[in-house]
């Protein structure tokens, strides 16, 4: 079974990534044949700046090492370092009708933001089907807000296969329930476009400052807080044993703890779960030609997987 999933250089990750698709995507390096790569291509749609995104490329290449990938199990590259991608977007962009692109949220989501209409924006998702066929990945870990992507992905290998004969295997998206969208500090998607991320290795202070801003009601101190719906608890269930939550849950419910106290509680469970990451990503911080052999092995073996699904869909199409 071959396990693919992709992460946009596009800043300092956040505890949506992490627990959206990097921890369950590194689990599913020990039952299968796993492939995780740096969307470096799909990130220009976004970042107009050189400087910037070599600086985020190697940020997502450290906190992805970081946080447990394996190099030595799993094959790590950056998406441009198989340049055959792009060949096969092409071939699979003569198969994508103009109305499955149009539908897509993730593009409109983006008009709205005011991202300039591009071509390379409206063409994302059949860039990330190919990601996904090349390298003939049976599943794929993300959080909801990829969803669609996949669907399309699906679409697109059906239209090609129905085209020019049985090329690509069909992929299936793993998204877990319970981590399908971690919310940000205002309650929203956690999302770098909207500011609201609790970075995985950022400023020390700067993430404090966040917790201590995440969105709570106005109940006063002394009355029993709402649980439902409350990006604490949210937030907290993620990195707390069952025993500490059952008790952070029911001090809510008593009343008599303000949300200032919640929210360092909160903050010390964070710290406590991120302290072995964080302390991996400055050893390997301080080894920068670690990280760029990892990258350079990972390209070596990505490059070879695809070259049959590529060599496959060309002679397909009549390139060969
Ligand atoms: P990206 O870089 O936006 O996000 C990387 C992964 O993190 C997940 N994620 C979240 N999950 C839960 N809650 C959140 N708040 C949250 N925020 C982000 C995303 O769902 C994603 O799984 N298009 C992709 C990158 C990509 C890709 C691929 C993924 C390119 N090619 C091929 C899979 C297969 C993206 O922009 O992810």
């Amino acid at each position: 079974m071959r396990i693919l999933s992709g992460i946009q250089p596009s800043g300092y990750l956040h505890l949506g990534n992490f627990f959206g698709m990097m921890q369950r995507g590194i689990r599913w390096q020990e039952k299968g044949e796993a492939f995780f790569f740096i969307a470096d291509f799909h990130a220009l749609t976004t970042v107009g700046d050189p400087e910037a995104l070599r600086r985020n490329i190697r940020e997502a290449a450290l906190a992805f090492l970081a946080c447990g990938l394996d190099p030595k199990r799993t094959v790590f590259f950056r998406q441009s370092a198989v340049p055959e991608v792009m060949e096969l977007t092409w071939l699979l962009s003569t198969v994508t009708p103009v109305g499955l692109l149009e539908r897509c949220h993730s593009y409109k989501d983006k008009l709205a933001k005011g991202i300039a209409p591009t071509h390379a924006l409206f063409a994302y998702p059949v860039l990330m089907a190919a990601d996904i066929l090349l390298y003939r990945a049976d599943i794929v870990p993300v959080g909801i807000d990829q969803k669609q992507h996949l669907e399309v992905a699906r679409d697109l290998a059906v239209k090609f296969n129905q085209a020019f004969g049985p090329v690509f295997v069909l992929p299936k998206e793993d998204i877990e329930e319970g981590v399908a969208t971690i919310p940000g500090i205002d309650g929203q998607k956690m999302s770098k476009s909207y500011g609201n991320t609790l970075e995985l290795f950022g400023d020390r202070e700067e993430f404090r400052r966040r917790v201590m801003a995440i969105r709570t009601d106005s109940t006063p101190v002394g009355e029993p807080k709402p649980v439902a719906g409350s990006v604490l608890v949210s937030l907290y269930r993620l990195v707390s044993e069952p025993q500490e939550l059952e008790e952070f849950v029911s001090s809510m419910r008593r009343g008599g703890v303000g949300y200032a106290t919640l929210k360092k509680e909160l903050l010390a469970k964070l710290e406590r779960f991120l302290a072995p990451f964080r302390e991996r990503y400055e050893e390997l911080k301080a080894k920068p030609h670690v990280v760029d052999e990892i990258l350079e092995q990972g390209a070596r073996s990505a490059r070879a997987a695809a070259a049959p699904t590529w060599e496959s869909a060309r002679r397909a199409v009549g390139l060969l």
